[in-house]
C-alpha cells in the first residue's frame, strides 16, 4: 500500500506528540532510571545528557526519518525501511530485528505492566496493608506471583490481572493507530502527567524522617566529579538513554510511517524527547528517590534503589506508601500511573508486527490482529509459568539490551553512512518546523555513529561471553534459558522466511528504477 493508500493516519498534531511520547514514557523512566542513577548520584546525570545530546536526540530524529521516508513507499516496519535506504539483498534481513526485539520485549513488559495494575488494585482495597518491612513485602510479591518454590510460578490473582491487561492491550491495538493508539494516548498521557505531579508534589511536601527531601533530591542533582571516572556509569547512562526513549526498538519507525511526507519531523522528534524527559528526570526522579530517602536515610535506600524493576515498584514503595499520610490514595495512583506508562508503550511493540504483516505479507487488519494475539498469547505463558526460572531475563538480556544495541548501531550505519547524510538531512527538514543546528549534522555523521558502536562494543566485552555460555547460571534454570533463546531465534528465522516471501511475490518491490520518488 503507497502512502497515499494508507487510511490509518495521526489524526492531530497532538494525538501524535501524545502517542510518541507515550512510546517512549514507561516503566524505565519511573523504575529503571531511579535504578540506575541512585548508585552514581548527581554524576549519572553529566554523562546521562552528554548521551541524550549525541545520541538519543540524534538517533530520535534519524528514526523519524527512516519511518516517515519508509512510509512513503507504504513500508510500516523497518525491513521494507531498510530496503528503501539501502538497495543491498541483506538490508532487509536486517530490518528484522526492529520487528522481533520490540515484539520480544512486549511479552514481558506486558506482564510487568499487569502487576502495576494488579497493585493498584490491592493498594486500593489495602490487602498487604500492615506488611511494613521491606522482606514482608518481598513475601506478599512472591505470594503475588507465586512464587511458592514448586514447578510453575502461578497464581489465579496474578493470571486474571495478566489477561485483562492482555485484553486491554489487544482492544486498543485492533482498533488501530488513529482510533486506538491515539484516542488512547490524548487520555493516557496527561492523565499520567498529572498524577505524576501530584506523587512528586507529595514527596516534596514529606517532612524529614530518616533523611529529608533535600537529602533525595541532593542524589540526582549533586555532582561528585571524583565519580566521572566510573566506566560503568557511563555505560548505564547511555543504555538507560537507548531504553528510555525506545531507541534501537523499531517502533518510533513504525508510528513515524504513518505521518505524511511533509509533516514536520525535527519539532516533533524534539517534543518527544523533551516531554519523555521532563516525565524520566523530574518526575521519576522525584518520586522514588527522596521518597526513599526521607523513610530509610541515604545510606539504606542506596541499596534498596538499586534493586531491580520489580524490587523497587514492587517491594520498597509500597512499604513507603504504609507509612505516608494518605498512602492508600497516593500508593494507587503510583500503580496506575505505571499502568499507563506501560500500556502506551506495550501497544507500540507490537505495531510493527502489525504493519509488517499487513504491508509486507498482506494480512487484512483483523487477521493480522488475531495471529499476533495468538502469538503473543501462547508466548506470554512460559514467561508467566517460568518466570521463576530467569526467562524474563533472559529475554531481557538479549532482545532488550544486546540485540537494541546491535539495531541501533545497524541503523545509525545505514542511515548516516550509506544512505548518506546529505541526503538524510535534506529528508528530515521536508516540512520541518524547525531548522536542526548545523552541528547536528556533523554529529550524526561521526559522533552517533562511533557512540553506538563504542556502546556495543562495550557491552559485547563486559559479559557477553559469560552470558552465552551462561556462566554462574543455576543448572536447573538452563533449559529455561535456552526455551528464551528458541523463542528469539525461532522468531527471527520466521520473520525472515516472511521477508524473503514477501520480497520473492510481492509487486511494489519490482518496481522501476524510478521508485526512488517516493508516492
Ligand atoms: N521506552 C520504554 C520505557 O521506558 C520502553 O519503558
Amino acid at each position: 500500500m503507497s502512502q497515499n493508500g494508507r487510511q490509518d493516519r495521526w489524526a492531530t498534531r497532538f494525538g501524535l506528540i501524545m502517542a510518541m511520547a507515550g512510546n517512549a514514557v514507561g516503566l524505565g523512566n519511573f523504575l529503571r532510571f531511579p535504578g540506575k542513577a541512585a548508585p552514581y548520584g548527581g554524576a549519572f546525570m553529566v554523562p546521562y545528557f552528554l548521551a541524550l545530546l549525541l545520541m538519543g536526540i540524534p538517533l530520535m530524529w534519524i528514526e523519524w526519518t527512516i519511518g516517515r521516508h519508509g512510509g512513503g513507499y507504504g513500508h510500516g516496519s523497518t525491513p521494507g525501511m531498510f530496503h528503501r535506504l539501502w538497495k543491498h539483498p541483506v538490508s532487509k534481513y536486517l530490518g528484522i530485528f526492529g520487528v522481533l526485539l520490540p515484539a520480544i520485549i512486549g511479552i514481558y513488559y506486558i506482564y510487568i505492566e499487569s502487576w502495576s495494575l494488579g497493585y493498584a488494585w490491592q493498594t486500593a482495597i489495602g490487602a498487604y496493608w500492615g506488611q511494613t518491612s521491606h522482606d514482608e513485602m518481598g513475601r506478599v510479591f512472591e505470594s503475588y506471583l507465586g512464587l511458592g518454590g514448586g514447578r510453575y510460578s502461578f497464581s489465579a490473582m496474578a493470571y486474571l490481572f495478566f489477561v485483562i491487561t492482555f485484553a486491554v492491550n489487544i482492544l486498543v491495538f485492533a482498533r488501530g493507530i488513529e482510533k486506538g493508539i491515539e484516542v488512547v494516548a490524548k487520555y493516557a498521557m496527561p492523565t499520567l502527567l498529572v498524577l505524576g505531579v501530584i506523587l512528586a508534589v507529595r514527596v516534596i511536601t514529606l517532612p524529614p524522617g530518616e533523611g529529608s527531601v533535600s537529602d533525595g533530591l541532593a542524589r540526582i542533582w549533586v555532582i561528585d566529579w571524583g565519580m566521572l571516572s566510573n566506566a560503568n556509569m557511563w555505560i548505564d547512562a547511555a543504555g538507560q538513554v537507548f531504553f528510555t526513549l525506545s531507541l534501537g526498538f523499531g517502533m518510533i519507525h513504525t508510528y513515524a510511517s504513518v505521518l505524511r511526507k511533509d509533516e514536520d519531523i525535527t519539532l516533533n522528534g524534539l517534543a518527544t524527547c523533551a516531554t519523555n524527559e521532563f516525565v524520566e528526570v523530574i518526575l521519576g526522579g522525584t518520586i522514588v528517590i527522596p521518597a526513599a530517602v526521607v523513610f530509610f536515610g541515604v545510606q539504606q535506600s542506596k541499596h534498596l534503589i538499586t534493586g531491580s524493576f520489580a524490587d523497587m515498584g514492587f517491594q520498597t514503595l509500597p512499604v513507603i506508601f504504609q507509612q505516608m499520610f494518605g498512602g492508600r490514595l497516593f500508593g494507587t495512583m503510583w500503580f496506575v500511573l505505571l499502568f499507563l506508562a506501560g500500556l502506551t508503550s506495550s501497544v507500540a511493540m507490537f505495531t510493527p508486527l502489525l504493519l509488517f504483516l499487513k504491508d509486507e505479507l498482506n494480512l487484512d487488519h483483523k487477521k493480522a490482529v488475531v495471529v499476533i494475539g495468538a502469538i503473543v498469547f501462547v508466548l506470554m505463558q512460559p514467561v508467566i509459568l517460568f518466570f521463576h526460572r530467569d526467562i524474563v531475563d533472559e529475554l531481557d538480556y538479549w532482545a532488550g539490551t544486546i540485540f537494541l544495541a546491535v539495531f541501533a548501531t545497524i541503523e545509525v550505519v545505514v542511515f548516516s553512512w550509506v544512505f548518506g547524510m546529505d541526503k538524510g538531512w535534506q529528508e528530515m527538514h521536508l516540512g520541518a518546523d524547525l531548522r536542526i543546528p548545523r552541528i547536528f549534522f556533523y554529529i550524526m555523521r561521526f559522533v552517533t555513529p562511533v557512540f553506538a558502536i563504542g556502546l556495543l562494543v562495550w557491552w559485547t566485552a563486559h559479559g557477553f561471553l559469560d552470558a552465552l555460555l551462561m556462566k554462574g547460571v543455576d543448572p536447573a534454570n538452563k533449559p529455561y534459558l535456552w526455551l528464551a533463546r528458541a523463542i528469539i531465534a525461532g522468531g527471527f528465522i520466521l520473520l525472515a522466511w516472511g521477508v524473503s516471501h514477501a520480497w520473492r511475490t510481492h509487486p511494489k518491490f519490482f518496481e522501476s528504477a524510478d521508485e526512488e520518488e517516493a508516492p
